[in-house]
């Protein structure tokens, strides 16, 4: 007797990165780094640490439901309205209450085919169809994306940057993207990953909210170091961010992460040394790739998606034995890849010594 509902059959649930506790147990190692889930080397912003320390005895009251004091930051950090903000617990949460307010139970949702995985997942939670087109040079490719088009079509995601690819739309892309759209699909730009950008033609997608069709996905995981607690948001006009607001549970921003949002967004200087460290980082670690003759995509985020030439499930394996936890890209149909996220100097030292040893086969059996 199968309880669950039938759509649910097919859905594989979301893989995250492997804790490093359970590692360190499981294979009894002493030393063990993560780089698997493109989280902040450094550790959170220490203004936030400090702002969650002082909220710490506040914790018997029920968050702010609407997250006034931090919107309204947010409103002043980006020179918009308040009503063009809503939060999230994660922007994970948000791509769920996007789907669930605007796409109907016969409408689709498009996005590229290696995209981040939730947009698929969580069309399919929700019973949605999903279409995708394929990316062209591991990038999203935005007129394969408007050829799938349909009269039923309703949402498109785009990641910007990519995540597993960590790939960039410019904005001469999405210009040319918008041109001709129908206004009656609406597109979220997923910015997870913009703290990282160093390019110049990447879009400034705060021109595409005054749009009536058109949502901004923000994190404060990547760049601030608050992945723990669980803080995005969503960016647009005031008569989309309130049908968002419908589906949006009460307290589904904890006071803690509204507190230490708050903080961090003031912390300019933790942001500038973690986007040097990332820079830096990725520096390094495609020099040694290339040295290594090991094929790398070009990255604007704070990861790298690599081709180790051999089956990257047995190579993330591998890795763990050394005590190195990658992420493997098995759910995203990737057979032959692993994806790195930058560390911190000594981690990005080590996950190259790794894989030299591996390569070598010089891998302990435990
Ligand atoms: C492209 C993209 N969007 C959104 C998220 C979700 O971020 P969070 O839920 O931590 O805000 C991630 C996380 O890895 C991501 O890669």
């Amino acid at each position: 007797m199968v309880f669950a509902r039938k759509h649910l059959l097919k859905i594989e649930s979301y893989e995250a990165g492997r804790p490093i506790s359970e590692i360190k147990c499981q294979l009894r190692l002493k030393e063990v780094i993560k780089l698997a889930s493109n989280e902040n080397p450094l550790g959170p912003s220490p203004k936030a640490i400090e702002a969650v320390r002082k909220a710490l005895s506040s914790i018997n009251r029920y968050p702010d439901s609407s997250g006034y004091y931090l919107r309204k930051k947010i409103a002043k950090v980006l020179s918009l309205e308040p009503s063009n903000i809503i939060l999230g617990n994660g922007s994970d949460e948000l791509i769920d209450i996007i789907i669930r307010a605007f796409v109907e139970d016969d409408e689709n949702i498009i996005t590229a085919d290696l995209a981040f995985l939730e947009y698929k997942i969580v069309s399919f939670i929700n019973n949605r169809n999903l279409i995708t087109a394929p990316l062209k040079y591991f990038k999203f490719d935005l007129a394969a994306i408007k050829k799938k088009i349909n009269p039923k079509t309703k949402l498109i995601f785009i990641a910007n940057p990519n995540n597993p690819t960590g790939t960039y739309v410019t904005k001469y892309e999405l210009e040319e993207f918008f041109r001709g759209l129908p206004e009656n699909i609406l597109v979220v730009l997923d910015e997870a990953y913009d703290a990282f950008i160093d390019v110049e033609d990447f879009p400034n997608s705060l021109n595409y909210i005054k749009k009536k069709n058109v949502l901004v996905l923000k994190t404060l995981s990547k760049s601030f170091g608050l992945a723990g607690l669980r803080i995005g948001y969503c960016l647009g006009l005031p008569e989309l961010i309130s049908s968002l607001e419908k589906v949006r549970q009460p307290f589904n921003v904890n006071s803690l992460a509204q507190e230490a949002a708050i903080a961090a967004l003031d912390d300019k200087k933790f942001l500038r040394k973690t986007r040097s460290l990332i820079l830096e980082g990725k520096k390094y670690l495609c020099q040694n790739l290339w040295e290594l003759g090991i094929p790398y995509v070009s990255s604007v985020a704070n990861f790298i998606l690599i081709d180790v030439g051999r089956d990257g499930v047995s190579f993330f394996k591998e890795m763990l034995k050394f005590g190195v936890i990658v992420r493997n890209m098995r759910q995203y149909g990737l057979k032959n890849f692993i994806r790195v996220t930058i560390g911190t100097k000594k981690e990005n030292i080590r996950f190259i010594k790794v894989l030299k040893k591996i390569l070598k086969g010089n891998t302990p059996r435990l």
